[in-house]
C-alpha cells in the first residue's frame, strides 16, 4: 500500500530537481556588469575584436573594477548544421566560439552570447524558435555564462512564455546561464520577468544622445525609438519595486563614451544608471576609450552604489522640471543622492533629508563620490552647484 506513495514522492523530486537546478538561485545577486559588443560595433563582430576586449578588460583595471561578462551580441552566428546546431560564422569566429569562451575564462572573465526567442534574430540569422533545448545545450557546452535573448521575429509567440521556454532549457542544460531578457518592454516585463530572468529590457534601444528619439510603427501603434538616455530614464519611473537580487531591470546598455555625449553626460548617464541599480553593460570601443572615459566608468564609489547588497533599486523623489532629486537606500541605511540639472544653465539644488527618508532633526556627514571628498557634516538638508546637463552624486551617512 505504501508504494504508490513512495512512487509519488520519488517522481516529485525527481520533476523538482529538474527545475531548481543548483546555481541558478545565486546568478546576479547584484547588476551584471561587463561589456557588450552591440552599442559600437553591430554586426561587425569577429574573435580578434573579442580577445582585445577581454585583454582590455584586464590591462585597463575594468576587472579589477567589477566589469565580468564579455558579450558578444548579434552577427556571430551564419546558420544551422544537418542536425540543426547553430554554427558560427567562420570568417569571423575560426576558432569556434568554445575557444573564445576558453580563452575568456583564462583571464578571470565570464562569456556572454545572444540569440532570439523567434525565427530570426534582428540582424536575420537564425533565431532560437523550435531549437530551444538544443541551442541551450550547445551554449553550456561552449562554457557560456550569459545569454542575451531578442524578441525580433517573433510573429504571435507570446512572450512570457516563450521567454519561460528558454529558461527551461538553460535549466535542463546544467550550467548556470544569466538570463537577459530583451523584449523592449512591450509586454511588461517587470510583471513576470523577474521569476524568468535575471534581467529584463524596460524600453526599446539605447542611443548615444541626451534625448534624441525616432517615432516607429510596431504591431500598428507608433512607438518611439532610438531613445537619448534621458528618455530612457523618464521610463524607469514606477518601475523601480520590480527589481531586486537575482532580477534587475534593464535601461539598456551604456552609451558612455559614444556618440556626440559630452563629459558631464557622459557623467550623468553612468551615475543614474548606478542609481538605477541598472546592468553595466559598457557599450563603447574599450581599445579606443579616453582616459577621461576609463575614468568614469571604473569610479569606485558610483559602483559600490550600483552595487549595494540589499539590491533596492533608487528612486525620483522631486522633480522640478529641470531639476530633478533622486535616491537610493543603501544596505546599511545610508543614502546615495544624485542631484541633476537638466538645464543649459549651472543650477544649485537642495534636498532634505526628509525627501530621502532620514530624520529631519539629525545631522549627517556627506561625501561627493564624483569629487571623491567629504563635504562635511549637515543639519537638515544639503545643497549643491549642478552643472548644465549634469550631476551631483554624494552619500549620506
Ligand atoms: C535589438 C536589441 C539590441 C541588439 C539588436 C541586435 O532588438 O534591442 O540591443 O541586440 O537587436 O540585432
Amino acid at each position: 500500500m505504501k508504494r504508490p506513495a513512495i512512487l509519488f514522492g520519488l517522481t516529485f523530486l525527481l520533476s523538482s530537481a529538474a527545475v531548481a537546478q543548483p546555481g541558478f538561485d545565486q546568478l546576479a545577486l547584484t547588476p551584471p556588469m561587463g561589456w557588450n559588443s552591440w552599442n559600437t560595433f553591430r554586426l561587425k563582430i569577429d574573435e580578434k575584436l573579442v580577445r582585445e576586449t577581454a585583454d582590455l578588460f584586464v590591462s585597463k583595471g575594468l576587472k579589477a573594477a567589477g566589469y565580468e561578462y564579455v558579450v558578444i551580441d548579434d552577427g556571430w552566428q551564419i546558420d544551422r548544421d544537418l542536425n540543426g546546431t547553430i554554427i558560427a560564422n567562420p570568417e569571423k569566429f575560426p576558432s569556434g566560439i568554445k575557444a573564445l569562451a576558453d580563452y575568456i575564462h583564462a583571464q578571470g572573465l565570464k562569456f556572454g552570447i545572444y540569440s532570439d526567442a523567434g525565427t530570426m534574430t534582428c540582424g536575420k540569422f537564425p533565431g532560437s524558435l523550435g531549437h530551444e533545448y538544443q541551442d541551450a545545450r550547445t551554449y553550456a557546452s561552449w562554457g557560456v555564462d550569459y545569454l542575451k535573448y531578442d524578441w525580433c521575429y517573433t510573429g504571435n509567440q507570446s512572450a512570457p512564455d516563450s521567454y519561460a521556454l528558454m529558461k527551461a532549457a538553460l535549466v535542463k542544460a546544467g550550467r548556470p546561464i544569466v538570463f537577459s531578457i530583451c523584449e523592449w518592454g512591450l509586454s511588461k516585463p517587470w510583471e513576470w520577468a523577474p521569476r524568468v530572468g535575471n534581467l529584463w529590457r524596460t524600453t526599446f534601444d539605447i542611443r548615444p544622445c541626451w534625448e534624441c528619439g525616432q517615432k516607429v510603427i510596431v504591431n500598428g501603434e507608433q512607438v518611439e525609438n532610438h531613445l537619448g538616455f534621458t528618455k530612457i530614464l523618464d521610463r524607469q519611473v514606477g518601475l523601480e519595486s520590480y527589481a531586486g537580487p537575482g532580477h534587475w531591470n534593464d535601461p539598456d546598455m551604456l552609451e558612455v563614451g559614444n556618440g556626440e555625449m559630452t563629459h558631464d553626460e557622459n557623467v550623468a548617464h553612468f551615475s543614474l544608471w548606478c542609481i538605477l541599480a541598472a546592468p553595466l553593460m559598457l557599450g563603447n570601443d574599450i581599445r579606443t576609450m579616453s582616459d577621461d572615459v576609463l575614468a568614469i566608468v571604473t569610479n569606485r564609489e558610483l559602483i559600490a552604489v550600483n552595487q549595494d547588497p540589499l539590491g533596492r533599486q533608487g528612486r525620483k523623489v522631486r522633480d522640478d522640471g529641470d531639476f530633478e532629486v533622486w535616491s537610493r537606500e543603501l544596505h546599511d541605511g545610508t543614502r546615495a543622492v544624485l542631484l541633476f540639472n537638466r538645464s543649459e544653465k549651472p543650477a544649485e539644488i537642495r534636498f532634505t533629508w526628509s525627501e530621502v527618508g532620514l530624520p529631519l532633526n539629525l545631522k549627517f556627514q556627506v561625501r561627493d563620490l564624483w569629487a571623491k571628498q567629504d563635504q562635511g557634516t549637515f543639519a537638515g538638508s544639503y545643497a549643491a552647484s549642478v552643472q548644465p546637463h549634469g550631476v551631483v552624486v554624494v552619500k549620506v551617512f
